[in-house]
């Protein structure tokens, strides 16, 4: 998705903003760019990674300039529709992420007018259209190009001579790094933590004219006061520690999050939202979201209807927003690790319209969709920079089971039993971690293979979607995920030796039908990989490969069945050379619908 990165101080604005684009690589770029102003524009921009931009870029002198990586949606990915966008008079650059619904009936408008445009973006109206209202003042003629906008935005304008930018947000994030009489703009967060962790989140609708000495924001007209944060997570934190990938680094850092995320989850449960008093109201629970967010939603159903007894929808946030629905005493839960997913944000103010409860799960502090819901409850995996969540899964499942379990009123020795089993989980997880040489062998024979199918019953049926998700997305492998009993209804026309089968098992009440339909693939020719408990006996005769995962209550067993696919995506992607953390077509954060 695209980045924007802004500085205004006393530094040579280029390498800044460079440095600052880098940070924003994970979130999936396909072209960038760089605008200073050193008395006039100079922009410098093209397709490709900023490390190929950096080599080719001519020394450029200015203390103020604006960035950009690019994620195409209007326009192929190119250098003229690449950022930053530029008016008729080459005074006005602006950079942009977001999405300009009435760009056409407002390019028209200005083509008639005499302006002449260059690129296929929607974002090349907004210079435009500054220059059309500009009248002396830079952010008046900003609110006023903003004004005509239908659409979602986080710009930032940079315009010759002014010493100042001018920044506004509606619908997409931006935050001000503040240093010392300097500035720094972003997208995210990652960005401007090589020079500082003090951060202003903008709100939707806030206009700010940032200078090197100081930041006046505008909400509407008036004069509005945002306060500063502190981040509490350092640079290395978003680095890759040693790690090849930021995805096995955040694989890796699942034991400490699950155990951070019990721990600060503990200490804000009784004030955050009481699921019993829910309960006592509502007919009905609905979760919504997408992708990843998606599957720990079908888990949380799974956990929800066994512990507390409420039925539960799960619904594909992009799919809800489009049929009609009762919603009338519904309490809705949406997940989104960034926050930022354009789908689940449509669905929480549309629920939100409707009078509903809603609930926020995200990991990231000051996003949208903390603050369009009721209630939020973060997570706390720290930043997730690999496309592929993996940490981020992890602890929205945390939350949904300690949420439950906070107030089910489940008999105590049972209840007792499960809390046991939750704090144990780190430890178990740093177990299946240790099983990482098994399962790279694994992958290496799976890596050969351009279809796989991964089955699971009950509870693990969305462990066996997302073992499928992950693997699809970093090794470009066909994966499907499927419940077991489905696979005879047609897909087992495709099995046989070249298709093998991932077969993740619980010992529950689903356990026996695993069995058969693991036999069922064998009799296909298919071979067949298990995740399966220690001490599995039954599974050593029927497949070929065995993942073996400490045992747990059956209702944690996502938790450790997910880490060995996890695993195996990783180690499958890396055997095929794949661009692990980003990989093609992705972004880390889709914030068009
Ligand atoms: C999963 O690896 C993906 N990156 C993707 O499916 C992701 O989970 C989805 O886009 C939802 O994102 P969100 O949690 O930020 O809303």
């Amino acid at each position: 998705m695209c980045g924007v990165v802004g500085y205004i101080g006393g530094r040579n604005a280029q390498p800044v903003l460079l440095n600052c684009l880098a940070r924003l690589e994970y979130r999936g770029y396909d072209s960038c760019g760089i605008a200073l102003d050193g008395g006039s524009l100079r922009v410098c921009k093209d397709i490709g990674k900023i490390a190929e931009l950096a080599k080719v870029v001519p020394q450029l002198d200015g203390l103020a300039g604006i960035g950009h990586t690019r994620w195409a949606t209007h326009g192929a990915p190119s250098r003229i529709n690449a950022h930053p966008h530029l008016d008729c008079s080459g005074t006005i650059a602006v950079v942009h992420n977001g999405i300009i619904n009435n760009f056409q009936v407002l390019r028209r408008r200005l083509e008639a007018e005499g302006h002449s445009f260059i690129s296929e973006t929607d974002t090349e109206v907004i210079p435009h259209l500054i220059e059309k209202y500009y009248r002396g003042s830079l952010e008046e003629a900003v609110v006023a190009a903003l004004g005509e906008i239908k659409g979602s935005y986080a710009v930032i304008v940079l315009a010759a001579g002014e010493s100042k930018l001018v920044v506004a947000r509606n619908g997409s994030p931006l935050i001000i790094g503040v240093g010392d009489r300097e500035h720094f703009i972003a997208s995210d967060v990652p960005a401007v933590l090589d020079y500082t962790n003090r951060v202003i989140y903008l709100e939707d609708g806030d206009l700010a004219v940032v200078t090197s000495g100081g930041v006046s924001v505008t909400s509407r007209g008036a004069g509005v006061e945002r306060k500063e944060t502190r981040i509490l997570w350092s640079v290395e934190d978003a680095q890759k520690a040693g790690y090849e990938h930021f995805m096995l680094k955040e694989i890796h850092e699942q034991p400490k999050v699950i155990r951070d995320t019990l721990v600060n989850w503990v200490s804000v449960a009784d004030s955050v939202v009481d699921i019993a008093a829910m309960r006592r109201n509502l007919e009905s629970m609905l979760i919504l979201a997408c992708g990843t967010s998606y599957h720990a939603a079908l888990i949380g159903k799974y956990v929800i209807e066994e512990l507390l007894s409420i039925p539960v929808r799960v619904e594909i946030a992009s799919e809800f927003n489009y049929y009609g629905q009762t919603l009338a005493r519904t309490a809705a839960i949406a997940i989104t690790q960034s926050g930022e997913t354009a789908d689940t944000l449509k669905t929480i103010r549309k629920l939100r319209a409707a009078r509903c409860l809603v609930i926020a799960i995200t990991n990231v502090v000051g996003s949208s969709a903390s603050r369009l819901a009721d209630h939020t409850i973060y997570t706390w995996a720290g930043p997730e920079i690999s496309v592929a969540a993996t940490k981020s899964f992890m602890v929205q499942l945390m939350v949904l089971y300690w949420l439950v379990m906070s107030y089910s009123r489940i008999d105590p020795g049972r209840l007792a039993e499960l809390v046991m089993d939750l704090r144990g989980l780190p430890e178990k997880v740093q177990r299946v971690l240790g099983r990482g040489d098994v399962i790279s062998e694994y992958a290496s024979y799976l890596a050969q293979h351009e279809d796989v199918f991964f089955i699971g019953r009950g509870i693990n049926f969305p462990v066996a979607l997302e073992g499928a998700l992950k693997l699809k997305e970093v090794s470009y492998i066909h994966a499907e995920g499927y419940a077991a009993g489905e696979l005879k209804h047609g897909s087992f026309a495709l099995l046989g030796s070249g298709t093998p089968v991932v077969a993740i098992l619980a010992r529950d009440n689903t356990y026996e039908a695993m069995l058969s339909n693991i036999k069922e693939a064998k009799a296909r020719g298919a071979p067949v990989l298990a995740v399966a408990e220690e001490g599995d006996v039954a599974i050593r005769e029927l497949a070929d490969f065995i993942i073996t995962v400490p045992v747990v209550d059956a209702i944690f067993s996502p938790v450790v069945n997910t880490v060995a696919l996890q695993l195996l995506a990783y180690y499958t992607a890396r055997e095929r050379g794949c661009p692990v953390d980003t990989p093609r077509n992705l972004a880390k954060s889709v914030t068009v619908e």
